[in-house]
């Protein structure tokens, strides 16, 4: 039996991302939904460089040419597709990628 969705495939459009605040054994946390290509990946919202939360403004993870995930302290560039940093502070860490299941369009946390 699997708890509530975190959401639904068509609340996040293609190439884009949305962030949730989830409870986790009693402690917030937060994550970050992407669709990338219409595969939904999950990463704690967490950039490896100080831990802060990435987004521009809610729901803003993406750089401008939309290429990327980006953190808006010091501008870290993440691959969409599995978290990798490819350039700025934390170049060569990556997002921590959380294991999510998809079952009739709604998005799980496994
Ligand atoms: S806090 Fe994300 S790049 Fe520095």
């Amino acid at each position: 039996m699997k708890a509530e969705p975190i959401c639904r495939v068509d609340d996040i459009p293609r190439n884009s991302a949305c962030g949730f605040e989830i409870n986790s054994n009693g402690r917030l946390e937060n994550i970050v939904i992407v669709n990338w290509s219409d595969e939904m990946i999950a990463y704690r919202n967490s950039c490896p460089h100080t831990g802060v939360t990435l987004e521009w403004i809610p729901n803003r993870f993406f750089n401008g040419e939309n290429t990327f995930l980006q953190c808006s302290t010091h501008g870290a560039l993440f691959r969409p597709d599995d978290g990798f940093c490819v350039a700025g502070p934390c170049v060569g860490k990556s997002l921590e990628k959380l294991p999510i299941t998809v079952i009739e369009k709604s998005v799980y946390l496994d």
